[in-house]
């Protein structure tokens, strides 16, 4: 992890909002509550994505970025290394507007508002956006604190241990730290320490969670602990994952995105674009372009 995303996790995934206020992104914008469409009947867009390009001084790290993201589903990025699935994540939780010599261009729309207008307040987003880190980087402090950090800086509402039992009863780590909280977070192993990353995320009830390759510093087993969490998660939450493993694309997500990397004619600069969007299983099994049908099949890699 670089310095600007750990500055970036510190700031971020740790705060939450208050009950009342999870979508507005500025004081004084809130989605009413009837306004919604029920979960089930329809599928309600959480982002919608129209014309993104994401560039790192000057140059087009990704660009014409056109789909949806829905709620409570989980939705994948796939695409072979460097084609721009880190930049394209971020752009979720305007963790590019970190890195000085980046510009996101086009149009994001968080429940039907405008991710980047000029009322949002990004401190706001990234309460209600979360974000987990390929490596687990829990604070240099108690497996509760790592946990009541968050609300406490909220000044959430509500019993503490309670919160804290919660938020690891959520994050499927309860069982294994209940008689050792007050034990630094660094002495569990990288599993668990990723699952108390993801428990500190859902502590603050956020309304997204951002994955970047999650499970990638892990072995098999606590991969798999992982991904039954996430799909537990997204009863209540919206997750978005960058993953380069296609089997737990095919195994966890509901929607794919896949990206390829095309050479400008000059062939020096590299641009990320999505070649197909839609149901994991489809993309899977029964892709239309014969470039997904090549990745998928690990024609190509
Ligand atoms: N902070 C940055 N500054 C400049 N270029 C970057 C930065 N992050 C990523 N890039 C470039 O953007 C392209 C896509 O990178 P990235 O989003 O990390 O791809 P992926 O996650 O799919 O491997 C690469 O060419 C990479 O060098
Ligand atoms: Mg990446």
């Amino acid at each position: 992890m670089t310095e600007q995303e750990r500055r970036t996790e510190e700031a971020g995934s740790g705060a939450a909002p208050d009950a009342e206020d999870r979508r507005g992104l500025s004081q004084g914008i809130a989605v009413a509550e009837g306004a919604r469409p029920q979960k089930g009947l329809t599928e309600e867009k959480v982002f919608e994505l129209n014309d993104v390009a994401v560039l790192y001084d000057g140059n087009p790290a990704v660009r014409e970025i056109s789909f949806d993201v829905f709620k409570n589903r989980i939705t994948a990025l796939i695409g072979p290394s460097g084609c721009g699935k880190s930049t394209l994540i971020r752009c979720f939780n305007r963790m590019n507007d970190l890195i000085p010599i980046a510009r996101v261009e086009g149009e994001i729309l968080y429940h039907g508002e405008d991710l980047y207008g000029p009322n949002v307040d990004p401190v706001q987003v990234r309460k209600l956006i979360g974000m987990v880190f390929q490596k687990p980087n829990p604070f240099p402090k108690s497996i509760y604190d790592n946990i009541a950090f968050g609300p406490r800086t909220l000044g959430m509402k509500g019993d503490m241990d309670d919160i804290v039992e919660r938020a690891l009863r959520r994050g499927a780590l309860w069982d294994e730290v209940k008689d050792r909280l007050d034990e630094n977070a660094y002495g569990l192993s990288g599993g668990q320490q990723q699952r108390l990353c993801i428990a500190r995320c859902v502590a603050v009830e956020p309304d997204v969670i951002l994955m970047d390759e999650p499970c990638s510093a892990l072995d098999p087993i606590s991969t798999g602990k992982i991904e039954d969490l996430m799909m537990e998660l997204k009863d209540d939450y919206s997750i978005v994952i960058v993953t380069h493993n296609m089997q737990q694309a095919a195994r966890v997500s509901d929607m794919t995105a896949f990206l390829i990397v095309e050479l400008d004619a000059s062939e020096k600069n590299r641009t990320g674009r999505i070649v197909e969007y839609d149901e994991t299983q489809t993309i899977f099994t029964n892709p239309s372009d014969q470039r997904t049908e090549d990745y998928v099949t690990g024609k190509v890699g």
